[in-house]
């Protein structure tokens, strides 16, 4: 068999990681329920989850995938824990879940692209999501979304995904950059801001209870966690880098992103006076795209707006698909771009109902969000914290410089607070699962 393949420097595999986590998640759901749960108040606690809680689960997939150099499942039985396995597996089939349906969201916003150059969203905002978010042409355009996936994956680590990151991402932050510079010259761009950030810590107390969850569950999905897609990317990482240093720089620019995204699209919405009070496919796909129907050059502004949508889009999309590429090459003998296009087939296959009805679409997002993924980040969890253990807290520190306290440190705090945050999250879940 061939030799598997690796980054080609620290860099890329950061980038491709920072792809991977800055995805619709930044710029559709993080800045509306900050400005809703309370601003800056929100923002604070948001950034205790990010680091106390999502960086420690993050360096855990991490040392599972640099010390085997294999794919989310055979890792598993590599360091010894053949049962394990199992949760290998849930994260794969997560990953494989969500992608079916992101890839649907993909497709509608290659419609908003088309869109914004023609205008045809102007007029009717909310008829028009109706008209395009579901049917034969989101059809179409799931499939197209898939096609563009399919492609930089089958090109490879380093000449496929490392390269389009390494495009992407840097494009995805100087170009909100742009776009946050031109919402601060609009009108009514500081009733934005006052609405993103102020801080309002009774809204933050009063539904405590709702906040605190959602902030760990967001920080996990935000940082691509239990897809198995922080395993696998991890697993191409050839040598010793701290692997503390990439996390913490994953972390602070995912979450930079958001911020960014959020001094975009709040401002432009009281721009035009819309009622920012909505959140999901909603708020971006109709309030935002109805704000540049008003707008002076509204056409190429939305245009380059749903561009960095889509990149952003596209850089998680193909986080999702290694994953489940990684784990047929290490396994079988069949070439990469095969597998890209075989596997990648399916997951069209399994958003088919997603794309011809949103009901369908809402449902594989709550089931995965509830379910599938905080069991799978528990599993990873446990695994790499009480099972495996010791052993876990010399590949983390290996090539970091840091001391054996800090490896302690991250060890105590993956076997305790995290665990327990997300069995909360998980219990919080299932109760509403069924309602
Ligand atoms: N981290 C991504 C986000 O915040 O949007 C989550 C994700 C979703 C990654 C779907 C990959 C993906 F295909
Ligand atoms: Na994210």
């Amino acid at each position: 068999m061939s030799e598997r393949e690796t980054w080609a420097t620290r860099a890329g595999f950061i980038l491709a990681a920072v792809g991977s986590a800055v995805g619709l998640g930044n710029i559709w759901q993080f800045p509306f329920k900050t400005a809703q749960f309370g601003g800056a108040s929100f923002l604070i606690l948001y950034l205790i989850a990010a680091l106390g809680i999502g960086l420690p689960a993050i360096l855990a997939e991490f040392v599972i995938g640099r010390k085997t150099n294999l794919n989310t499942i055979s890792a598993f039985e590599k360091l010894g824990y053949k049962e394990w396995r199992v949760v290998g597996a849930l994260g794969l089939f997560t990953g494989f879940w969500i992608l079916s349906y992101y890839s649907v969201v993909g497709g509608w916003v290659l419609r908003y692209i088309g869109g914004s150059l023609t205008g045809a969203y102007f007029a009717a905002p909310a008829e028009y999501f109706g008209q395009v978010s579901a049917g034969v042409e989101a059809l179409g355009l799931h499939a197209v979304f898939m096609v563009l996936v399919v492609g930089i994956v089958a090109a490879g680590i380093e000449d496929g995904i490392e390269k389009a990151t390494k495009l992407m991402v840097p494009s995805i932050i100087v170009i909100l950059g742009i776009l946050a510079v031109f919402a601060f010259t609009l009108p009514g761009a500081s009733e934005g801001y006052a609405y993103f950030l102020s801080p309002d810590f009774n809204a933050l107390a009063e539904n405590f209870g709702d906040i605190v969850p959602f902030a760990v569950g967001q920080a996990f999905f935000s940082l691509s966690l239990g897809m198995g897609a922080m395993i696998t990317y991890a697993s191409y990482i050839d040598g010793d880098q701290s692997l503390f240093g990439d996390g913490i720089t994953i972390v602070f620019l995912n979450s930079f992103v958001g911020i960014l995204a959020g001094l975009v699209v709040l401002p432009l919405l009281f721009a035009q006076g819309i009622d920012p009070n909505t959140s999901g496919a909603g708020a971006v796909f109709i309030s935002v795209a109805g704000a540049f129907g008003d707008i002076p050059g509204g056409q190429i502004i939305g245009l380059v707006f749903f561009a960095v949508v889509l990149i952003a889009a596209l850089s998680s999309a193909i986080s999702l698909l290694e994953v489940v590429v990684s784990w047929a090459i290490d396994n079988y003998d069949v070439s990469r771009p095969q597998m890209a296009v075989g596997l990648g087939s399916f997951i069209f296959l399994l958003g088919v109902p997603s794309a011809l009805d949103s009901a369908w679409l809402g449902w594989f997002d709550t089931l995965a969000y509830k379910l599938l993924l905080p069991l799978s980040v528990l599993g990873i969890l446990v695994f790499a914290a009480w099972v495996y253990g010791a052993p876990a807290v010399d590949e983390l520190l290996k090539g970091s410089g840091l001391g054996e306290g800090v490896g302690l440190t991250w060890l105590w705090i993956a076997r305790t607070l995290v665990i327990v945050a997300v069995v909360a999250t998980l219990a919080l879940g299932l109760e509403t699962l069924f309602v």
